[in-house]
């Protein structure tokens, strides 16, 4: 029977390393942050499992909010617009608004969501991200808290998916080239 774990060429950040790193992350923020709250903004989908253990590994009080974004194009060339598919549910005026993401690739999203946010007066804004791609970046981002700086690999795993495939592993792992070439649909490879 088909195992996921077939289309993994190996494991590039372990589970136990992914735990370590948050802790570390969270433990930073707090101390960064005390006698603030913080208003969690993540970008849906592929933040949702850094967001959940990050949140854990943080003792100040926490709200947490979403957003959702369309992607730019179905192709490797971008055109940098972006649109808001779902906003915030609550007002992000005077907040300390800390922006969490699986992944910083072109920087196409958060350049324009950092603007945007900035937008509606909050107190402060930050990004979190698990991981950076810099090889990649087209636009510029200041990055706040990284957890790991990655070479230009396909990634999956912790969140992030390959045509909404492979979210649910509990590491990230390098994705094998034939499982995304010979797919047939287009994603930002
Ligand atoms: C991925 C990732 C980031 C974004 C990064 O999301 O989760 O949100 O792309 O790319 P960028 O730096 O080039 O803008 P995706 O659009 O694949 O949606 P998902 O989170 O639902 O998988
Ligand atoms: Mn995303
Ligand atoms: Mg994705």
């Amino acid at each position: 029977s088909y195992n996921m774990m077939e289309d993994v060429e190996r494991i590039l950040i372990s589970e136990a390393e992914l735990a370590q790193r948050v802790k570390e992350l969270g433990a930073q923020i707090t101390a960064d942050y005390t006698g603030k709250e913080i208003l969690m903004i993540g970008i849906l989908r592929g933040a949702v499992l850094f967001m959940s253990d990050l949140m854990r590994a943080i003792s100040l009080p926490v709200s947490l909010d979403f957003m959702a974004v369309s992607s730019y194009g179905v192709s490797t060339t971008s055109s940098g617009v972006v649109r808001i598919m779902k906003d915030l549910d609550e007002n992000a005026e005077n907040k300390h608004v800390l922006i969490v993401e699986d992944i910083i690739d072109s920087g196409l999203t958060l350049n324009y969501l950092v603007d945007n946010l900035k937008s509606r007066r909050p107190a402060s804004v930050k990004i979190c991200t698990l991981l950076s791609k810099p090889d990649r970046r087209k636009a510029e981002v200041q990055i706040a808290y990284n957890g790991f700086t990655i070479p230009d690999y396909f990634v999956v795993g912790y969140g992030l998916d390959f045509a909404e495939k492979y979210r649910n592993f509990p590491f990230i792992g390098v994705l094998k080239p034939s499982v995304y070439q010979s797919a047939k649909q287009s994603a930002k490879i």
